[in-house]
């Protein structure tokens, strides 16, 4: 077998740069361990930038979305007992965000693999990637039927997530890894019950930080910060809307609305980064690359900019027989990555408490969030991360 770019992963980074490629005419094979059924299934963040609700429009992926997304203007910031709203299109120029949730994205990306005829192989299995280092690195790996293939390919973008084989097959010392591991995780709940209110609601409380999201009219999305080794058994309904109540308790009296919880998950955080997002022709992208903690809501959206690099240096390659924007894809990535791992440790350190942390600290977060949503300045570097730094 023989394909332009052998695409390892079938996520959001995989699958759009894949869909971004066949609109310039570049072909690619996308393969990933996963079944089509459980990618569509996974539950993960929901909230769209600006830019990358762009580029969906742009590139033919915006119609379910735009029927069924929510677009939100802007998010409530709670603290001491009294909310307060960051509007996100007077401090940015007009921009938004849309609540659509990955799943359904990564739904609308495979639908349009499949229109487009474009090779799309799933349950995958012994993935492994070669000759990187030379112009024809190759993809091996057992087709979901047992037969055992080999993919050369021009270049291979690596798209496979945190537990990455592609990042995996690097030589060591080719990459150097920054990391930090926060003390704390999310609990997060999915319920049936209909919104608690209009846009998002990021609180912190003196018993850690909470978050209101949403998924639809129906079903509610929301998380509250956990120790990242408790366990779901140890929270039985009641006492995860205590919680919520007491978190997200207002003077004015405001109570979440409760509805039958159908899904219980603890996630660690993290932030993450390995440099270069390159190595030969192998190109890393996404979740691999890089992680950020949920706080910002930045993950999928980092992915999103990543391809479009990308695929704009591969255009060029297949056009002039230049690699040069190539060869600068991991520093152009980068340094949008930064920002948003910054823009995510920020968020993440402004909301929650720190176990160990002092009553100082604690007056620090709230006189950063009392600052953050008086001063337009401060408000407005909060608002122009949140809606997206620009993607180039
Ligand atoms: C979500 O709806 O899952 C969500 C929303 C905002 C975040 C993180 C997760 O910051």
């Amino acid at each position: 077998m023989r394909t332009q770019v052998g695409i390892v992963g079938a996520g959001p980074a995989g699958l759009l740069l894949a869909h971004l490629l066949n609109l310039r005419g570049i072909e690619s094979v996308v393969l990933d361990i996963r079944s089509r059924a459980e990618i569509e299934a996974t539950i993960r963040a929901g909230v769209l930038e600006q830019g990358t609700v762009d580029v969906l429009n742009e590139t033919g992926l915006g119609e379910r979305m735009g029927r069924e997304g929510f677009q939100h203007h802007g998010i409530e910031l709670r603290f001491g007992g009294r909310g307060q709203r960051i509007d996100f299109p007077s401090l940015t120029g007009g921009k938004s965000v849309m609540v659509y949730a990955q799943h359904e994205v990564l739904k609308d990306l495979i639908q349009a693999r499949v229109d487009s005829g474009g090779s799309m192989l799933f349950e995958v299995s012994h993935v492994s990637v070669y000759d990187l280092d030379t112009s024809s690195p190759k993809i091996r790996f057992r087709t979901r039927e047992g037969a055992l293939e080999e993919l050369a390919c021009d270049h291979i973008a690596g798209c496979d997530g945190t537990n990455s084989v592609c990042r995996r097959s690097v030589p060591e010392e080719a990459l150097t890894v920054y990391e930090k591991v926060y003390p704390f995780g999310w609990f997060g709940i999915l319920c049936n019950a209909p919104p608690s209110s209009s846009e998002l609601i990021y609180a912190l409380h003196e018993r850690g930080f909470a978050l209101v999201s949403t998924r639809s009219p129906e079903i509610q999305r929301m998380y509250f910060q956990v120790d990242p080794g408790d366990k779901v058994e140890n929270w039985p309904d009641d006492r995860i809307w205590a919680e919520f109540r007491r978190r997200l308790a207002t003077d004015d009296g405001w109570k979440p609305k409760e509805g039958p919880i159908f899904s219980k998950v603890i996630v660690g955080m993290r932030s993450f980064v390995v440099e270069p997002m390159q190595y030969g022709r192998l190109y890393l992208a996404g979740d691999c690359a890089h992680v950020v903690p949920p706080t910002g809501a930045k993950g999928l959206n980092l992915a999103v900019a990543d391809v479009r690099v990308l695929a704009q240096a591969l255009a060029e390659f297949y056009r002039t027989g230049s690699s040069e924007q190539l060869a600068r894809y991991s520093a152009t990535a980068l340094r949008r990555v930064w920002k948003a791992e910054r823009f995510s440790w920020w968020m993440t350190s402004m909301l929650h408490r720190f176990p160990g942390g002092d009553e100082f600290q604690y007056r620090m977060q709230l006189a950063e969030l009392d600052y953050v949503t008086s001063s337009p300045a401060a408000a407005t570097a909060l608002a122009e991360n949140y809606v997206g730094l620009p993607m180039g």
